[in-house]
């Protein structure tokens, strides 16, 4: 779904639903406009405490008089100033508010939004993300249509019209719309992929994928290893991982040249184990499905180069996708197994289920040695701790350069989609020292996410390199379940602002 932006008068809207946001303390013309249409009905429900004025609070009127749309989805903007938290609150009652609706097409009027701490345009991206992801369904494994299905809403939402009542700025905003549904259009990729079970999404079909997103485009290209070349090239660590599955393992490269071609490229690696079962180290049977999640570094890789397509943005990203599946086996990794990674440091696998960094160790030397990157940052659901320490909401990172750290929290907070650094202390280094190898793959209970992103910092002492634990936010596993297609947004920004940087 692509949402757009109109000029026109709300109160002359035939539309399923008519979106307002209001404020307490001002109306807006547009707000005005409706509430006179229909007999000051906005000043009844606000003063009567119907529609309180709590951030995000919505009031759906199935039927109003005075006006041509056949419904009004009321939200409260609470406080004046609009700050980031409230915008959270907003987009939220927004996106709630319209699949309660079910309604497949709607109008939101943007008027009522004035006193935002953040531009205005970045507050129409915000809404337009929104807006796209409350549409989101992944009924692929449906037999029945949902419309045949009981107990589940009859429409989902199809189009969504923003509409603002003057001319102002038309342009800007058709342009932060289409940034917002850029960054919906990436989620959306990577959701999907998360969803897919094991059984379809393999290392191979992971290659598929990126081959599809590349496709049709000039300024991307497509490369892929496999278990035997990495095993030539000495990626023992990689292979010590897939080697236990009859799914070969991938080590696959999409490349977005629109920047110099003697640019150095920012290289987004992503986790793509597409099934952790643990390998020889078993996880327990209760809730092992949800490993099916263990590609979602990959998947928010693969999304955030098709919104960067989309954009066409002037740099040079390639996202690199270490994809295996960990399976115990005959022929599977050992605890007290000893590998020689392509850095050449040896690693002792006292774990067999600390995989990611086996597999992500190598392609970052892989990185260094081919692509010469300007930055690399990787994304992991990497460790269980990392939901311990941070929960469902914020992301973990991680960063051997302060500068790259404080960009990425920046993106972080204005994308919405935000992460909290961990320290690399050297003193954290010990508890992966290794009594016969460099280093081993686990450091053990205490701060596992931060000793898990020690291991990698092995790897990256030539790169200016930052880690995203994102074991927490990639997927719900109550509410509505599923992936959620972040980091998505935080990567795009992340870019965008080093291409505005850069001009
Ligand atoms: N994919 C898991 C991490 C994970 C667990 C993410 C649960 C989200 C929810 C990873 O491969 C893993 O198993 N990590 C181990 C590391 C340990 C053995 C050092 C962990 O977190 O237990
Ligand atoms: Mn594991
Ligand atoms: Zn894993």
């Amino acid at each position: 779904m692509k949402p757009t932006l109109e000029s026109g008068a709300a109160d002359q809207q035939k539309t399923q639903c008519l979106v307002l946001f209001v404020s307490k303390e001002k109306q807006a013309p547009a707000v005005a406009q409706i509430n006179t249409a229909t007999g000051k009905l906005l000043d009844t429900l606000t003063t009567r405490g119907d529609l309180p004025p709590v951030a995000g609070k919505t009031l759906l009127l199935p039927a109003v008089t005075g006006i041509p749309a056949e419904r009004l989805l009321l939200v409260a903007t609470g406080e004046q100033p609009l700050t980031a938290p409230i915008i959270d609150k907003l987009c939220a009652g927004l996106a709630a508010g319209l699949k309660s609706a079910s309604v497949q097409e709607a109008t939101v009027v943007i008027d009522g939004l004035a006193g935002a701490e953040t531009e205005e345009t970045h507050l129409i991206a915000l809404l337009a993300r929104s807006v796209v992801n409350a549409s989101y369904c992944f009924r692929e494994y449906k037999s029945t249509q949902e419309e045949e299905q009981e107990n589940e809403q009859t429409s989902r939402l199809e189009q969504v019209t923003f509409l603002q009542s003057d001319q102002n700025n038309l342009e800007q905003n058709r342009q932060a719309l289409a940034e917002g549904s850029a960054v919906a259009t990436g989620m959306t990729l990577a959701r999907n992929l998360g969803n897919e079970p094991g059984n379809v999404c393999t290392p191979s079909w992971l290659a598929q994928q990126a081959q599809t997103v590349a496709q049709d485009n000039a300024r991307m290209e497509v490369k892929v290893l496999g278990e035997q070349e990495m095993q030539e090239l000495g990626m023992e660590a990689f292979v010590s991982v897939s080697k236990g599955s009859s799914q070969e393992g991938k080590l696959i490269s999409i490349r977005y040249s629109g920047g110099q071609t003697d640019e150095a490229p920012v290289v987004l690696l992503g986790k793509g184990i597409t099934f952790d079962t643990g390998g020889i180290s078993l996880k327990p049977g209760a809730g092992m499905e949800e490993m099916k999640y263990d590609m979602c570094g990959a998947a928010s890789v693969l999304g955030t180069m098709k919104a960067l397509a989309e954009l066409q943005l002037p740099l040079n990203v390639v996202g690199l996708i270490a994809a295996a599946e960990n399976m115990p086996a005959g022929n599977a990794s050992k605890p007290g197994d000893i590998v020689t990674s392509l850095s050449g440091q040896t690693i002792e696998i006292i774990n067999t289920d600390a995989e990611g960094r086996l597999v992500l160790c190598d392609a970052l030397t892989w990185a260094e040695q081919n692509l010469k990157p300007a930055v690399v940052i990787d994304i992991a659901t990497l460790t269980g701790a990392c939901v311990i320490a941070l929960g469902h909401h914020i992301s973990a990172l991680m960063s051997n350069d302060d500068n790259l750290a404080e960009q990425l929290v920046a993106a972080a907070e204005r994308s919405r989609d935000t992460t909290w650094r961990l320290p690399l202390d050297d003193r954290f280094q010990k508890q992966i020292d290794s009594p016969f190898a460099d280093v081993c793959n686990s450091g053990g209970r205490p701060a596992g996410s931060i000793t898990a992103g020690c291991f990698l910092s092995r790897f990256a002492r030539n790169l200016c390199w930052a880690h995203l634990d994102i074991a927490g936010v990639a997927w719900k596993s109550d509410g509505e379940k599923g992936a959620t297609g972040r980091p998505v947004p935080l990567l795009v920004q992340y870019l965008m602002d080093r291409a505005l940087a850069k001009h």
